[in-house]
């Protein structure tokens, strides 16, 4: 058993509600080697300082950041095919982030990078305003009882934050297999002048996004798999 837990941080010196639980994780030997050998070279360790994109990937190309990556599948191919964008992906869940440490570590990507904390924290102190080009939430955790809705990650606050650290014309593309929460989104969204929704609805699917690990429990579960884009735009 490893020990699984991150450093979070309290604000105002008050617990807040996290969008997370953590769980133990049994690593695998090449997990345990992957966070021994890639961890300094491929992971970025959390701090109350902004990051600077250019020293980081070396170069000046948008960076699009993945939230909630899980075990990496999509956050890995989609930062694989398009090799002219730069990739920030961040995850509580220590096996999924070092099984993607694994990959991208072990083929040495050169656009993909990793954090593993709290992403409210991160974007707070490491993003600053105005620089990401667009933010992928796939199939964040629905947190269906009514006694958990104040964990779920899309609520104004935290949509409100998206939208500083958007350039504009940048995005939130977020999907969901639970209806009542890609509704909430749709809501959520609607409630900030910074966003606007290109398709009054739902988004059709895009091509590019790989299915991931959980979306492939929903669909066997039958569940709608719902798209939610929105652009950021000028308030004035
Ligand atoms: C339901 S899983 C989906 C994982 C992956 N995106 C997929 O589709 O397979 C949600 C993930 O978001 C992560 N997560 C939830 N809140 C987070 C936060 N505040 N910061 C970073 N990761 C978070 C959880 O650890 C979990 O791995």
């Amino acid at each position: 058993m490893q020990d699984d837990r991150v450093e979070t941080i309290p604000q105002d010196g008050r617990r807040t509600v996290k969008s997370f639980v953590l769980r133990s994780s049994r690593l695998a030997p090449f997990q345990v080697e992957a966070l021994e050998r890639f961890t300094d070279r491929y992971s970025i360790k959390y701090q109350q300082k902004e990051l600077d994109f250019q020293a980081l990937f070396h170069n000046e190309r948008p960076v699009f950041v993945e939230i909630g990556f899980g075990m990496g599948d999509a956050a890995y191919r989609i930062a694989q095919s398009k090799p002219e964008y730069n990739y920030l992906g961040i995850e509580v869940f220590l096996n999924g982030f070092a099984k993607l440490l694994h990959r991208v570590g072990s083929s040495e990507m050169p656009n993909l990078r990793l954090i593993r904390f709290d992403a409210v924290a991160v974007l707070e102190s490491m993003i600053p305003d105005a620089s990401i080009a667009g933010f992928h939430i796939f199939f964040p955790d629905p947190w269906p009882k009514k006694k958990h809705y104040k964990r779920r990650l899309i609520q104004a606050p935290f949509a409100q934050l998206l939208a500083k650290k958007l350039i504009e014309g940048g995005y939130v593309y977020c999907v969901t297999d639970w209806e009542p929460y890609a509704q909430q989104m749709l809501e959520v969204f609607e409630t900030i002048p910074a966003f606007e929704n290109p398709y009054g609805g739902y988004a059709p699917p895009v091509p590019w996004r790989p299915t991931t690990s959980f979306e492939r429990k929903g669909l066997e579960k039958n569940h709608p798999v719902l798209e939610v884009w929105v652009r950021r735009v000028s308030e004035h």
